[in-house]
């Protein structure tokens, strides 16, 4: 095959918008093209001002400021892209479903199929398809099956290529990633198409950190990477509830476990719970394949990170409500945070949506303070949830573009993302504002607890 110079990916999202544009922005010679339905999100990445781009990431806007009109471009022209494209990055969502079999569990493949189904209608030579999407073990094989079975004698191969990048840090891990990975049928024209893949990476990655796999190791990994970076915050998380009972300090021993080496100090930081788009849907998914081949230990093994997710968000809730004497009713609780983690805007199955959902529940009135998570967001969020009234979560929650103002008359302040500005707040001064006896509860460990003290503030911490 001779070299790429064409690319066309489908979905402008979290995953599509950055990958591209890192491609564009290493690689020159090849013309990439960012497609989606959705043509709002579209006209955000081609907004003039380059700040207004839909994903919030430190450092994204210059990689796409650079790239954009030269040989990055977003559209909403999906077969024109497709049709002209050598190789087709699928980066659509697939969320847990939300109904009939593996209701909760399964991923929905819905966007996955109508995007094969698309490409197979379009397509009139031959293409190379990369799952970028993470896609339960053997979707390839539906995906080919779909091509093959409409298409018109195109021939495609199907390589899986997960993207490991965090949000937050997507411009630095897509700028030097750990590794890249490749999975590809062992044929020869499978060879052909995996080369072809690392051909276009190895325009800015060292070859050695480019792996390359079949392609169901390659599906399975993205899941089984995932699981394992959830279950150390479950493992951690299991743990603060221990500390919390007998005097030994979650910082302290995560501090003591991470020096060993075997260990490592990463992903051991105690908080309120993991969010994020992936990783319970990621382990929800490696659960129900699990079970869908009768495999129910290794199922109920990696449920319970979940269960001890969940049970983790609830318990920094009660904790809430216990310790402003057993009710909120009425009382005015504010929110510093509500995006899944810091440096993003993303707030998909932030622990922040479930907390303040409980808290409601118990009528509480809340205060929202996010620096980049904008209002429609947090009631989308909730209201997502179905639990009550539209109405009534405007009612409930109040968000508020002033950090000093949220904090102002409040019982308590729930720090609920690790924003490295709340540090630097001027917390005498918001300590002055609320009311007596003045509390926070600290579910990111972020915030200085003994200076707090100092100030007159109760602190409660996660497995402190
Ligand atoms: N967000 C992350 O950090 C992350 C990291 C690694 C992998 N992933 C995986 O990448 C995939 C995408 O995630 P995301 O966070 O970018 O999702 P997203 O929801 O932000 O973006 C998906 C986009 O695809 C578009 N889309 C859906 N069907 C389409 C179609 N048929 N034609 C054109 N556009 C279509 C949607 O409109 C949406 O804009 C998921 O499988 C996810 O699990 C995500």
């Amino acid at each position: 095959m001779t070299a790429i110079t064409k690319i066309c990916c489908i979905g402008a999202g979290y995953v599509g918008g950055p990958t591209m544009a890192m491609i564009a922005k290493k690689c020159p010679h090849i013309e990439v093209t960012v497609v989606d339905l959705n043509e709002q999100r579209i006209a955000a990445w081609n907004d003039v001002d380059v700040t207004n781009i839909p994903v919030y990431e430190p450092g994204l806007s210059d990689v796409v400021a650079e790239a954009r009109g030269r040989n990055l471009f977003f559209s909403t022209d999906v077969e024109s892209a497709i049709a002209a494209a050598q190789m087709i990055f699928i980066s659509v969502n697939t969320p847990t479903k939300t109904y009939g079999s593996g209701k909760g569990q399964a991923a929905d493949l819905k966007w996955i199929e109508l995007c094969a189904r698309q490409i197979a209608r379009v397509a009139n030579d031959n293409k190379i398809i990369v799952e970028k999407s993470t896609l339960p073990v053997r979707t390839a094989s539906a995906i080919k099956d779909i091509l093959t079975h409409t298409g018109n004698g195109s021939q495609f191969q199907i390589l899986s290529n997960p993207e490991f990048l965090a949000e937050g840090t997507a411009v630095e891990d897509l700028d030097a990633p750990d590794r890249v990975l490749i999975g590809g049928d062992n044929t020869p024209e499978g060879r052909v198409a995996v080369q072809a893949l690392v051909d276009v990476y190895a325009n800015w990655i060292p070859r050695e950190r480019i792996l390359t796999t079949n392609v169901w190791s390659s599906e399975l990994s993205k899941l089984t990477a995932n699981a394992f970076l959830a279950q150390r915050v479950s493992s951690i998380n299991s743990l603060t509830e221990l500390c919390e009972k007998t005097e030994a300090d979650i910082n302290e021993v995560a501090r003591a476990i991470g020096t060993d080496s075997r260990i490592g100090p990463k992903f051991l930081k105690a908080s309120v719970g993991f969010g994020g788009s992936c990783f319970q849907k990621d382990i929800l998914n490696l659960v129900y394949i699990a079970r869908s081949y009768g495999l129910s230990e290794v199922a109920d093994y990696w449920e319970q990170v979940i269960i001890m997710n969940d049970h983790q968000k609830r318990r920094f809730a009660n904790q809430i409500i216990k310790n402003l004497y057993n009710t909120v009713n009425g009382k005015k609780i504010t929110f510093l945070g509500w995006a899944f983690k810091k440096d993003t805007n993303d707030t998909r199955e932030s622990a922040a949506i479930y907390v303040a959902d409980h808290l409601l529940h118990e009528q509480a009135e809340i205060a929202v303070y996010d620096p980049k998570v904008i209002k429609n967001q947090i009631y989308a969020d909730l209201n997502y949830l179905q639990t009550r009234k539209e109405e009534e979560n405007r009612k409930g929650v109040e968000v508020i573009e002033d950090p000093y103002k949220a904090c102002e008359g409040a019982h308590a302040i729930a720090i609920l993302t690790e924003w490295d500005e709340f540090k630097s707040y001027d917390w005498q001064r918001i300590y002055d504002s609320m009311l007596k006896p003045a509390k926070i509860f600290d579910g990111r460990n972020l915030l200085d607890a003994d200076k707090l003290k100092s100030i007159g503030f109760q602190v409660r911490s996660i497995g402190g």
